[in-house]
């Protein structure tokens, strides 16, 4: 019916037409990119927040009335039920959740307070966890359900113990609830971003300043050399909510610019060394250099045995193939 309702309207055919979504802390950074983008595919979105301030600009972002605001915190168990209260009667039912809340501030070992934990499970595990919970009773046989968790918590970076742990539980998550709710047909899967450009960096008790130097040295070990957009993130939330994604459950998303397989600095003088190296190749390229020792040898072979000749041209397209990667 909603297919033939477009055809006559002319409405073009979005992703996730007719769709409810709720997302978590959709009032900004990558929640609100997702909203804009789930609202852009046809989907109905509820987006939540501690500030109501910040969801009233967010709504008007957005720009639609497909988009309604309920402001709440996800740790706390009666502004869940609210929330959930206020989607029922709206709209009877969920048919992806986002949860997306999360907040992180950086403290090593040895400075740990228990505020600063409790702070964290509360929000990013315990907060998550009962987002989800109470959905359930709304949500729709075929839904999807994507956690936000990062690259965080699977890797070891100073002063992200606390934060990264509770990443860690969300991933875990994700693998046991795909078990539960198979009989309903809904998937659970884990995005899992890399550095990100959002307002969370600054609301990590860093100095502005502190905010630059700590991004600078990120990108450091990021092998696309950038940090993402929230719009990359948006994409791979829509990909996972959408029937695109209708056979993958239960996996972890990485959306983080390439696994970082190296530190920081070492990446750096990596990428330092492979650029010098391209340069000295091009130059060779364009000079009348003398033949290597490798070229000699494979022109050698050539004339010397005929019969290798198919397996020595191909050495050396590998080695022309080499030397261009630099
Ligand atoms: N940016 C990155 O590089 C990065 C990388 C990996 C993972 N992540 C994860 O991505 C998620 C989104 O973060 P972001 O980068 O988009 O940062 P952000 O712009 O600061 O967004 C965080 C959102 O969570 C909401 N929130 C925080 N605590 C909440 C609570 N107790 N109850 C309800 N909502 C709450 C915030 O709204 P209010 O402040 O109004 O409550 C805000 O909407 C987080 O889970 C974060 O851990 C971020």
């Amino acid at each position: 019916m909603e297919k033939i309702m477009q055809k006559l309207t002319g409405a073009s055919e979005g992703k996730l037409n007719g769709k409810v979504a709720i997302i978590t802390g959709g009032n900004s950074g990558m929640g609100l990119a997702t909203a804009k983008r789930f609202v852009a595919e046809g989907a109905h979105v509820v987006i939540t927040g501690r500030r109501q301030d910040q969801i009233d600009i967010a709504l008007k972002e957005i720009g639609s009335d497909k988009a309604i605001g309920v402001q709440g915190d996800v740790a706390n168990m009666k502004d869940l039920d609210r929330l959930y209260a206020t989607v029922k009667e709206k709209y009877g039912h969920i048919d992806i959740l986002f949860a997306n809340a999360g907040l992180g501030n950086l403290a090593p070992i040895g400075q740990v307070t228990e505020e600063n934990f409790d702070l964290h499970f509360n929000v990013n595990v315990k907060g998550l966890l009962f987002s989800v919970q109470k959905a359930l009773p709304l949500m729709k046989e075929g839904g999807s359900i994507i956690l936000n968790s990062s690259i965080a918590g699977s890797k070891g970076m100073p002063a992200f113990g606390v934060y990264a742990a509770t990443k860690a539980a969300v991933r875990s998550f994700a693998r046991s609830w795909t078990s539960d709710l198979k009989d309903r047909k809904i998937r659970v899967n884990t995005l899992s971003p890399g550095p990100i450009t959002t307002p969370i960096f600054g609301k990590m008790g860093l100095s502005e300043q502190q905010v630059q130097e700590f991004s600078a040295n990120i990108v450091q070990s990021v092998p696309m050399g950038r940090i993402g957009t929230p719009e990359e993130i948006a994409s791979a939330v829509l990909f996972l909510a959408s029937n695109e994604s209708s056979y993958i459950s239960g996996i972890e998303l990485a959306v983080d610019g390439g696994k970082p397989l190296f530190p920081g600095k070492l990446a750096l003088e990596l990428r330092t060394r492979h650029r010098q190296k391209r340069r000295r190749c091009d130059q060779r390229a364009n000079s009348n250099a003398r033949p290597s020792s490798f070229e000699k040898f494979c022109k050698e072979i050539i004339v010397i045995v005929p019969d290798f000749k198919k397996l020595a041209k191909r050495a050396f397209h590998c080695f022309e193939d080499f030397a261009d990667l630099g």
